[in-house]
């Protein structure tokens, strides 16, 4: 039978303005969801984001037994079971195309008594998990995978997990986060040491829960190394999840490209763990402004004002690079926006994202008139004319959202393939994008393989 397929056809021009509060960060949703459904008591979240990504880790915790109100409801309520509260699930859990999912539940999951399995659509079922299983099972975990290191996840439960000091050989927010979860199973202390900095919204958000054993935090960092202390309680929240960076990025570019524009996003978080996008954009000359600036919960919080600019090619600092890992599809637009060349190095993580973007933004830019080269780590590309034409985004949401984007100073349309995902991290692009100026249509039909 036939897939089914979202085809976006992006017709060029335009100005791009206005103001817009774009969805709920998929990170801090995720990690909501998982914290609500651990800790004593209610929690209430606001502003989460009802992509298919963080529903997934939503429905998973509800078929562990949590009661957890309908997602797209004014706020989440989460009635919290407590740490050693779960059930085990009927049947396996699957997780979509969610990563984040995935690899931060084998962490918790470890640490429970009964067992679970993890599945996911055809994208993560390809995605490394030995980057999770190898520490958790050094902490005592018996997790089977497929031969190659992938999904499904077989975990079996465990209620003697083993604290162990853990140097990252990558620098993997999820990687981090997981070992965190499995922690907070595990007695005394686990400690996580980073390469380089990573999103660290598990670390706040555990102190948002006033994570704390014998009245005293259980969670500290020191430089690169952060330490749980395992048998600690979670007390239930409040939380309002700013809108996501990583959607407003593919904003930023596009206020930044498109002539005589000129966009507010609103409420953005800015968490310093994640503004590598508004950092490398401005090496490249955009006009970038944050105003508004506060703090909700732990997590700061602005209204980003950007106006169109000239960019040109710079290398892009590698301190930077996990500091934006989710924005480069849409970084590369800038750079073929650009005056001159833009190198990109120390960033083969990008390999194993939803798809491998640095082929698929290579072979999409060069299909619509670009010259690009991917490099193992990166790429070079040359800023130039976008003709147009047709790319495949295989599946990855970002690719999809980045290629509308580089119609807006495309000579002629761009037809982008495989779009159905869009939903797992920005539902109503479509709409919002139109909203601001982007000339993009969506058709559905029969998959393009
Ligand atoms: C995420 C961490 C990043 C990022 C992903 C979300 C998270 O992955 O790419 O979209 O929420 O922890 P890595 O930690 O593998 O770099």
């Amino acid at each position: 039978m036939a897939e089914k397929n979202v085809r976006y056809i992006a017709k060029p021009g335009s100005r791009i303005n206005g103001e817009v509060r774009v969805p709920g960060d998929k990170s801090i949703s995720h990690r909501s969801i998982m914290l609500g459904s651990l800790a004593d008591g209610e929690t209430r979240i606001k502003g989460f984001l009802t992509g298919a990504d963080s529903v997934a880790t939503l429905n998973a915790f509800r078929e562990m037994g949590v009661e957890i109100s309908d997602p797209n409801g004014e706020e989440i309520i989460i009635k919290g079971v407590g740490v050693d509260g779960l059930k085990a699930a009927r049947s396996p859990l699957d997780l979509g195309n969610s990563g984040t999912s995935m690899r931060l539940l084998s962490g918790l999951l470890a640490g429970q008594e009964f067992d679970s399995v993890l599945i996911g659509d055809s994208s993560l079922s390809k995605r490394p998990m030995k980057r999770v299983t190898l520490p958790l099972k050094e902490m005592g975990s018996v997790i089977e995978t497929t031969e190659n290191g992938t999904a499904p996840l077989k975990i079996s439960g465990n209620n003697n997990l083993k604290p162990i000091s853990y140097d990252m050989p990558l620098a993997s927010a999820q990687v981090k986060s997981c070992l965190l979860l499995a922690g907070i199973y595990a007695e005394g202390e686990t400690t996580v040491i980073e390469p380089a900095p990573t999103r660290d919204h598990t670390e706040r958000m555990l102190a948002g829960f006033s994570y704390k054993i014998d009245g005293k935090s259980g969670i500290k960092k020191d430089g690169s190394k952060v330490t749980i202390c395992g048998g600690g309680r979670l007390q239930g929240c409040d939380i309002d999840v700013p809108a996501d960076i990583s959607s407003a990025a593919f904003f930023m570019v596009a206020a930044t490209i498109a002539r005589d524009s000129e966009l507010l996003l609103q409420h953005v978080g800015i968490n310093p763990t994640r503004t590598g996008v508004i950092d490398i954009l401005k090496l490249m000359g955009a006009d970038i402004t944050l105003e508004n600036r506060k703090e909700i919960g732990g997590e700061e919080i602005a209204d980003i004002r950007v106006r169109s600019a000239s960019l040109k090619g710079i290398d892009i600092p590698e301190e930077l690079v996990p500091l934006a890992i989710d924005e480069f599809p849409v970084i590369f637009i800038a750079a073929a926006a650009a005056g001159g060349t833009t190198r990109l190095s120390g960033a083969e993580e990008l390999r194993v994202k939803e798809s491998d973007r640095i082929e698929v933004m290579v072979n999409g830019l060069q299909a619509v008139g670009i010259d690009a080269q991917g490099t193992p780590d990166g790429a070079v590309i040359v800023g130039g004319v976008i003709k147009g034409g047709r790319v495949h985004s295989h599946e990855d949401h970002r690719i999809s959202m980045s290629f509308s984007i580089a119609s807006l100073i495309a000579e002629g349309e761009i037809i982008i393939e495989d779009c159905a995902n869009v939903e797992t991290s920005f539902p109503g692009f479509v709409k919002t994008a139109q909203q601001l100026g982007v000339c993009l249509e969506e058709q559905a039909g029969e998959a393009s393989k």
